[in-house]
């Protein structure tokens, strides 16, 4: 029987997460989304696509959570991005509301998935997803971010065009919340274990960690309306692949922190072990007193969120 994997919104990193992984072969896959239509057509086309890409893979839309159920992992991806005149709350309060009930519907049908949490502001729906979960009994093993990983790949990206040297032999963490407070590790990024400070002029990394930084952003600024997918949507299926294959590989993923790094009941994005069982082991390395404030600076910035989500929610009476 192949893996089964639900991936909820069927917009740009949905739709293109769905078709990465229905080209592994190794998923069945279900698109859900609450736009009647979209998530069927998209799904149809995909399949359609089969044929000529050689694999057997089923895929399906549906805006119902009946045929999401029994998967192995669910990928949240729904949510609104913020529009002129909406405040920061407005879509804090909005998108909490979404990935909350799409958990909610998502765990109904399928209580032993492991989840996946893309919608942003990524740190604090992570809370939201875990806090349905847990109801559940589904533990913070089992609910996972994905930003570090894009964080990481679009700084390989620009180290390697930096250094010319090829994207696989780059290697690095950034670690932290999704956002402007990321840390980019230095200490660990290498070019085949050769240390990047040896390959490239301080003012150099610099500019490159701020572009990493701001790498969402450009993209937006680019594409006027909508924000990134490809990379996003890459990332997410490495993640999948090594859950679904249990891999066991060791990437930057937000993950609900107990003491580790001196940080207690946040998700921030750590190396962990990714395996069969979700988060198979968060990996606590050592890290230089600099990256270490700058680490406890992005968790206040995390801490943030989560305070804001506690105030709407009281306002709101919930
Ligand atoms: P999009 O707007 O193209 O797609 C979002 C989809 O969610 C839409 O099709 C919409 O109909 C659907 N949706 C809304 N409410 C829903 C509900 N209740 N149930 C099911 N579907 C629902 O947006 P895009 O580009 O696909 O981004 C999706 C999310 O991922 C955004 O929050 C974005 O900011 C975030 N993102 C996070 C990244 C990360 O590194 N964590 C990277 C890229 C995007
Ligand atoms: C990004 O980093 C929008 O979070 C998204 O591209």
């Amino acid at each position: 029987m192949r893996t089964k994997v639900t991936v909820i919104g069927a917009g740009n990193v949905g739709a293109t997460t769905a078709q990465r992984l229905a080209e592994r072969g190794y998923a069945d896959v279900v698109l859900v989304d609450i736009v009647d239509g979209l998530p069927q057509g998209k799904a149809l086309d995909m399949y359609e696509a089969s044929p000529v890409i050689g694999v057997d893979s089923c895929i399906t839309g549906a805006t119902d959570y009946g045929p999401t159920a029994g998967s192995d992992i669910v990928v949240i991806t729904s949510g609104v991005a913020r529009k002129p005149g909406m405040s920061r709350d407005d879509l804090l309060q909005i998108n909490m509301g979404i990935v909350d009930s799409v958990t909610r519907a998502a765990i109904a049908e399928s209580s032993d998935a492991t989840i996946v949490v893309v919608s942003n502001p990524l740190d604090a729906m992570c809370h939201v997803a875990f806090d349905v979960a847990a109801e559940a009994g589904i533990p913070s093993s089992r609910v996972v971010g994905m930003a570090g990983i894009l964080d990481t790949a679009r700084y390989r990206s620009f180290l390697a065009e930096a250094t010319n040297i090829s994207v696989e032999d780059i290697n690095a963490f950034v670690l932290g919340g999704h956002g402007d407070t990321m840390v980019p590790l230095a200490s660990y990024t290498t070019a085949a274990g050769i240390p990047i400070t040896k390959l490239l002029p301080q003012d150099q990394l610099d500019t490159i960690i701020q572009r990493t930084r701001d790498g969402g952003a450009e993209i937006v600024n680019l594409l006027k309306t909508g924000s990134a997918f490809y990379a996003p949507s890459a990332a997410v299926a490495q993640m999948v692949d090594s859950i679904a294959l249990d891999k066991r590989r060791i990437l930057p993923c937000a993950a609900l922190l107990n003491g580790e790094y001196g940080v207690n009941g946040l998700f921030i994005g750590v190396p962990v072990i990714l395996g069969a069982n979700g988060i198979e082991q968060i990996l606590e390395i050592s890290l230089t007193d600099e990256e270490q404030a700058q680490l406890k600076h992005s968790a206040d910035a995390v801490q943030g969120l989560v305070d804001d989500m506690a105030r709407l929610s009281q306002n709101n009476g919930g």
